[in-house]
């Protein structure tokens, strides 16, 4: 065996534009050096046979901290923490994204068409929100609620609270693409729409059914044990495509405008919500392998980065609360 190994997160991606050599970065030691391909077919070749030979290179990248002699290997605990849910990447995602557009080595996005309307199950149209409805009144009336009257919501409501609260992965109103985001939502109690998990196509405003049952107890426990969906009507989970992101939006700031636009998402859901006579409870901490699972990401690529639980307010329902849009709804509801 060498007596040196690569540094824990060093990811080697090939330049796809001009001369074509290998960008190596490590988000440990802060580093993201561009090597000779075959400098470094013969440092990877040397190590496979375990004969030492001197190498320029090799000298080079223990100096920039990429090769640590084994005798020195860090027990990173921390960063097994972190390899074990899959945010390693975004470490690098990081280190990328701050100082070279990550657009020469991330590759091409694909989410960028709406899929084919085929098994999606369309939503009825939103209501029109009252014009005498005040943004500040909503907002100053939110509360974060935690338990839900166990009621099951009108699908209007349900339908409006996706469009309005999602609008911003619409591509009709958005001149900006935000299809590197997903959402999907476990519906629980929600008249006519089958409780189970979907997947939001804001173009097509309907969903896809992806697994049909009750998932109250499965997502409280994804949420470390909120009893949110256990009497709420829903929980849509917003999810991002990394690789996609970084494509779409590089360079210095990416990661943090993506969080950004995760928390604008979740304003735009809670306002709706409120608008719509509902309350929800924002909560991006999650587990995030079972969340996976129940999603069937694809774990290379695809995040969770928030999880909103919406229903009506228990008091509002108890008290006969008749909210604001009651007056817009269609009369079939
Ligand atoms: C970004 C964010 C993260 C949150 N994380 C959690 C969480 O992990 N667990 C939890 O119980 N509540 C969480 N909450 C809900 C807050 O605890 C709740 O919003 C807070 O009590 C403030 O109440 P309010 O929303 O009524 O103002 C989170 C809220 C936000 C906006």
């Amino acid at each position: 065996m060498p007596p040196w190994s690569w540094k824990e997160l060093t990811v080697m991606s090939p330049v796809v534009e001009g001369d074509g050599g290998i960008i190596l970065s490590n988000p440990i030691a802060g580093q993201r050096v561009e090597v000779e391909v075959n400098a470094l077919l013969d440092l990877l070749a040397m190590q496979a046979s375990g004969v030492e030979k001197a190498l320029q290179l090799q000298e080079y990248l223990i100096e920039r901290g990429f090769l640590t002699e084994e005798n020195q290997l860090e027990l990173l605990s921390d960063i097994e923490h972190w390899k074990k849910r899959g945010w390693d990447q975004v470490l690098d995602y990081y280190l990328w994204s701050h100082v070279q557009p990550a657009r020469q080595v991330n590759m091409p996005c694909c989410n960028s068409d709406p899929v084919t309307d085929i098994n999606i199950k369309r939503l009825t149209a939103p209501i029109d929100l009252p014009e005498d409805l005040l943004l500040g009144e909503v907002i100053l009336q939110r509360r974060t609620i935690r338990r839900y009257a166990e009621k099951i919501i009108a699908e209007w409501q349900f339908s409006s609270l996706l469009w309005y609260g999602l609008c911003r992965l619409r591509n009709s109103i958005n001149s900006e693409r935000h299809h590197s985001f997903v959402a999907y939502v476990a519906v629980y109690a929600v008249k006519e729409v089958e409780p189970g998990l979907y997947r939001y196509y804001p173009d097509s405003h309907g969903l896809e059914p992806l697994a049909l049952g009750m998932l109250r107890e499965q997502v409280s426990r994804i949420l470390f044990g909120q009893s949110a969906p256990l009497t709420a009507a829903c929980t849509i989970f917003l999810a991002v495509d990394l690789n996609d992101y970084a494509h779409c939006h590089p360079g210095e700031g990416s990661l943090r405008g993506l969080f950004i636009k995760a928390g604008r998402f979740g304003h735009e859901l809670l306002i709706a919500a409120g608008a719509l006579g509902l309350g929800g409870l924002p909560a991006p901490a999650l587990r995030e392998r079972e969340a996976e699972q129940m999603l069937t990401l694809q774990k290379a690529r695809e995040r969770i980065l928030y999880t909103l639980t919406i229903g009506e307010s228990q008091r509002r329902h108890e008290d006969g609360y008749s909210n604001a849009c009651e007056c817009s709804r269609p009369t079939d509801s």
